[in-house]
């Protein structure tokens, strides 16, 4: 049965569920088993009355047709995925950027550094890894270094330029950075110009393949805490771009409960002094 609606609550069906799941996988790599069905059915229904349709195959023939499909995608985008991050998030890989990467580069006389944060969600990650260069004084020595920092959700990326954080953010950040590169703003903090201006945020959809070419050259990527989300197929494609993008012996990390393992051999896995990393062979 489609067209089901009960309390004021449209219900999606089985079949409904399969077309709608597989076109956001297609999309975005969101991955939807069964047991999520009434995930997905509860958060598409805010869009479907939204739109005043009344059946979710209606909802899908839109995605999929009609001319205004984009600006759909976006705001689901902006409703299905996790953006949970925050600042000094698993801090091991960037004390490995600055203390150990960065170190060994400038002993080759390299003058750029080029910096990815790959699925930067509001921010907090590209700005963590800008406020360590500060503190090593590597915005100083007169290196041009780029941090790129790129998120599917046009949502998350407004509040990344925008700047503002609630205290939430700093759960793992000591207070020293809170005083030295934020100005208060009534019960939140505001990031100052300075890193701001480290750090350019574009949006980027880890599945669009022939996007990648933007990103070359590139000696660092954090890729971390998105792959999760993914079926193992998605992941590759995804791990074998990546891959594309990073320069010779250039670096890879991924979250904690990430790993390479079964997804690519063109990296080599390296103990670092602080953490994990991938190294592109
Ligand atoms: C849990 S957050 C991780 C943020 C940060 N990397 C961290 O570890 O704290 C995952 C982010 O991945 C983004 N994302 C999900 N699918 C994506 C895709 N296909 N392309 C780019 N970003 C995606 C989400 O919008 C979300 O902001």
């Amino acid at each position: 049965m489609s067209n089901l609606i009960e309390q004021n609550k449209i219900l999606m069906t089985d079949e409904e569920f399969k077309l709608l799941s597989s076109l956001i996988n297609e999309f975005c790599g969101l991955y939807y088993d069964s047991s999520k069905k009434f995930l997905l059915e509860s958060r598409l229904s805010v869009r479907l009355k939204a739109l005043n349709f009344r059946t979710f195959k209606e909802y899908y023939y839109y995605l999929k047709y009609d001319s205004k499909k984009n600006a759909e995608y976006d705001a689901i985008i902006d409703i299905l995925t996790t953006n949970e991050t925050y600042f000094f998030r698993e801090t091991g890989q960037i004390k490995i950027l600055v203390d150990e990467i960065i170190p060994e580069l400038l002993k080759t006389n390299k003058r750029s550094i080029k910096i990815w944060s790959a699925a930067s969600s509001s921010g907090e990650e590209p700005y963590t890894i800008a406020m360590e260069l500060c503190e090593k004084n590597f915005d100083k020595m007169g290196l041009n270094i780029e941090i790129i920092a790129t998120d599917i959700s046009l949502r998350v990326l407004e509040q990344a330029k925008y700047g503002v954080y609630s205290q939430f953010s700093f759960r793992s950040a000591n207070q020293m950075y809170l005083n030295k590169y934020f100005i208060k703003d009534g019960l939140k903090y505001r990031i100052n110009d300075s890193i701001k201006k480290m750090v350019k945020f574009e949006r980027f959809n880890l599945l669009d393949t022939f996007a990648y070419s933007k990103y070359t050259n590139i000696d660092v990527i954090f890729c971390r805490n998105v792959l999760i989300y993914f079926e193992d197929a998605i992941k590759k494609k995804v791990v074998d771009s990546l891959h594309k993008c990073l320069k010779q012996n250039g670096v890879l990390f991924l979250g904690h409960s990430e790993s390479l393992f079964k997804f690519s051999v063109a990296f080599e896995l390296k103990q670092f002094k602080n953490g994990l990393g991938y190294i592109k062979k």
